[in-house]
């Protein structure tokens, strides 16, 4: 059987135009005066770059918020649209400004698209300046510049890899993926495997390393670049992965907030992080799904897949309005005499074409899980979807550079400035 090859459209420009850095702890509170940019003020504050602030967000203008404030503390950033003329808005900003706490920015969302009124704004302390109406994407992009700070460092792109079901290959697929771009495109990968007890990370690359994943989770606060540096287990000149203990001594529950500092410190480390997650929905491993900037699903073609499959997909695309739906790989097609659901059912029940179709192919990949040896080193001919997969995550983080190495120069601008 042959590669049924790349079949998906390029993913949507929207989750492009967002910048993948999360929002940091910090409490926001919008006042809104009409019902469209209280809707999408709800559709900001859903969104995954979102997860770690806490907004509110009310109907009410400039008077609401000076009533709401006059006795208590202002929080980190105020919303505020008003559709007034300047010279009123000015004088209403004036009056907000003192009852607002020493730190606490404003963000104006406003009908002039004037520039000289933008800069008197600017010069009177106000942080930034939309102009209505305005989407989700370009708050949630605002919001993140005035916390991103000046010396803030790049920040790699995650991509998450889960199976639909147990067993479908989905490991497999992510350790390849991770491989690819790492040694055949030269990117910068770190491959966490998420699976604690079971993961296969370590058996596939041949790596021997301690406890590195339990003990970045389980660092907390006390995980900096050194500690993290020497958890990392070196596979080849650019590839570094976690390595799951993949033992039953204890048990491994993981909270919400144990993946946060360990996801944030992966992503100033390399370019690309590749989660390899088990095939679970706790909370922990819903946050990451969630939280990452892609996330790859693989499942095979039957009903449980298939059934799964929509969950995953529906779940996800509910939980991620702002980003394109995840990607679908479908693997192990035409294992013989075993009956499966075709590739264009399997399309129409889930809303998604897939990436890439794999065939089931037990000599390459039965021989590279056995002798820990990647599909590109037994039988390159087979390793061709893991290119389309690493091309098409390229792709959607506007980096698609063959052989680029890192960072490069037009990744590096802000979208501000791209866009200027
Ligand atoms: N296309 C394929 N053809 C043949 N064998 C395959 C294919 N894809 C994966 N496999 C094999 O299927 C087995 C399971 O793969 P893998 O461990 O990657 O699945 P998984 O979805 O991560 O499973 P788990 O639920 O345990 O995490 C492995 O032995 C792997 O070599
Ligand atoms: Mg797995």
């Amino acid at each position: 059987m042959t590669l049924i090859s790349t079949i998906s459209e390029p993913q949507s420009t929207l989750a492009e135009a967002l910048s993948n850095r999360p929002v940091p702890k910090i409490r926001i509170a919008a006042f809104c005066e009409t019902t469209e940019t209280h809707d999408m003020v709800a559709l900001a504050a859903i969104d995954r770059r979102m997860m770690r602030a806490n907004i509110d967000f009310q109907m009410g203008g400039t008077k609401t918020a000076i009533r709401q404030y006059s006795n208590a503390p202002t929080p980190d950033l105020i919303l505020l649209e008003r559709q007034v003329p300047g010279d009123l808005l000015l004088e209403e900003l004036g009056r907000l400004a003192e009852v607002c706490d020493a730190g606490t920015r404003v963000l104006v969302i406003g009908a002039s698209n004037d520039i000289r009124f933008y800069r008197t704004l600017m010069d009177r302390g106000i942080s930034d300046y939309l102009v209505s109406p305005t989407d989700a994407p370009t708050l949630i992009t605002a919001i993140g510049r005035l916390y991103e700070g000046a010396d803030a460092q790049k920040l790699g792109r995650t991509c998450a890899f889960i199976g639909a079901k147990g067993g479908v290959g989905s490991s497999t697929i992510a350790h390849n993926v991770a491989s690819t771009l790492a040694d055949r495109l030269q990117y910068d990968v770190i491959l966490a495997d998420m699976d604690l007890p079971f993961g296969t990370a370590g058996l596939d690359f041949n790596i021997d390393s301690a406890q590195g994943m339990v003990e970045a989770l389980e660092s907390g606060d006390k995980l900096d670049e050194l500690l993290f540096e020497r958890l990392l287990g070196k596979c080849s000149e650019r590839l570094r992965m976690l390595v799951a203990p993949a033992t039953l001594e204890r048990p491994y529950d993981l909270g919400e907030e144990d993946v946060d500092a360990f996801v944030d410190m992966a992503r100033t480390s390399a370019s690309h992080v590749v989660l390899d997650m088990p095939h679970l929905w706790s909370s922990w491993a819903r946050r990451m799904l969630v939280a990452a900037d892609d996330v790859v699903v693989t499942a095979v073609p039957d009903l449980a897949n298939m059934r799964n499959t929509k969950s995953l997909v529906e779940a996800l695309r509910k939980a991620r309005p702002n980003d394109a739906p995840p990607r679908l790989v479908l693997n192990q097609i035409g294992v013989p005499k075993r009956p499966e659901i075709k590739i264009a059912d399997f399309v129409k029940a889930v809303g998604l074409d897939p990436l890439v179709a794999i065939p089931f192919d037990p000599k390459p990949f039965g021989t590279a899980a056995n002798n820990g040896q990647m599909i590109f080193d037994v039988a390159a001919r087979s390793a061709k979807p893991f290119a389309a997969i690493s091309e098409a995550l390229l792709e959607s983080s506007g980096g698609k550079r063959r052989g680029g190495k890192g960072w490069g120069f037009l990744s590096r601008l802000s979208p501000r400035r791209r866009s200027a």
